[in-house]
């Protein structure tokens, strides 16, 4: 719980200015929601402008990473390839690959092929071949601060159906993110991405979904896809947080390898797909800080 600020006191925010002339009416209007029912973010998850500055710093690395990979992936290269890629990348910016040792996860990026949904290990085993498709979910810490992205590949001519799994999942996130705004919910955005694929014939994992980032790896929210327009959180100016759906071209099911309890699968073994962006809720709208 938050000490209570008085009005003359310095502003949470860090800007230096009295507490009344700043983010008083801001936390008053976010009082007003909670006293109509809805959840609103607690005040440690919105940002300061000094912290989206330094997220920012780590999202570059992000995104050079990314960047890199997309350039030099290619049929025959292995996962373990692309795993130390990122290492070597992200380490040479002064940046730490932030799954490294996460929660015991033991390689630097998820290299997620075909019917795995998520957390795919990279391996010298993996070799990536025509047809494939891959995400790659890269994430970095800089100085503390925590970014968090994943695309997806297509390994030379792909199948159409595959091809229109990837086209239709990145939409989803397009759609999605046009829903986030300050003053709205995350609903919004939840509800747009769920239509967006059931309507295509698809169906979204429940199980695991985006999430607050920036101070700490995974924050609030916990960020689903099957939610309702006008409901969950609210979102305000500062909230940074990712959308990264994944869109499974059969059923809803998965499983995780009981073996290294981490790498996630298809039930039915048909592919799945993602792309993950990072979002922050600005004045007006959203900006993306990493892809
Ligand atoms: N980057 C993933 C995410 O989007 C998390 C990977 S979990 C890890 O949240 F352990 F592999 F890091
Ligand atoms: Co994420």
């Amino acid at each position: 719980m938050a000490v209570k600020i008085g009005r003359n006191d310095p502003c949470w925010c860090g800007c230096g200015k009295k507490y009344k002339v700043c983010h008083e009416a801001f936390d008053a209007k976010i009082a007003r929601f909670a006293a109509q029912g809805h959840r609103v973010p607690p005040r440690d998850i919105i940002k300061t402008p000094e912290q989206i500055a330094k997220i920012k710093e780590s999202a570059k690395i992000n995104i050079a990473v990314l960047d890199y990979i997309e350039e030099h992936i290619h049929a025959g290269m292995s996962t373990a390839e692309i795993d130390k890629i990122v290492y070597d990348m992200t380490t040479q910016m002064g940046g730490i690959p932030a799954p490294l040792n996460y929660e015991g996860y033991p390689y630097s990026v998820c290299t997620s092929v075909n019917e795995q949904v998520c957390h795919g290990f990279p391996s010298e085993n993996v070799i990536l071949k025509e047809g494939d498709i891959v995400n790659v979910d890269c994430s970095t810490i800089l100085d503390g601060y925590f970014s968090d992205s994943s695309r997806m590949f297509c390994i030379g001519a792909v199948s159409p159906e595959k091809k229109r799994l990837v086209q239709i999942t990145k939409e989803c996130v397009e759609l999605g993110l046009k829903e986030v705004k300050p003053w709205g919910f995350l609903g919004d955005m939840g509800q747009a991405v769920h239509d967006h694929a059931y309507n295509n014939g698809y169906t979204i994992v429940r199980e695991i979904g985006g999430h607050g980032v920036g101070l700490e790896f995974h924050e609030e929210p916990w960020v689903g896809y099957h939610t309702k327009r006008g409901t969950d959180m609210l979102l305000v100016p500062g909230m940074i947080f990712t959308i990264e759906p994944m869109v499974n071209m059969g059923g809803v099911e998965i499983f995780i390898d009981e073996e290294n309890d981490w790498e996630v699968y298809t039930a039915d073994g048909k592919p799945s797909a993602q792309w993950e962006i990072m979002v922050l809720v600005t004045e007006d709208g959203a900006e993306v800080l990493s892809w």
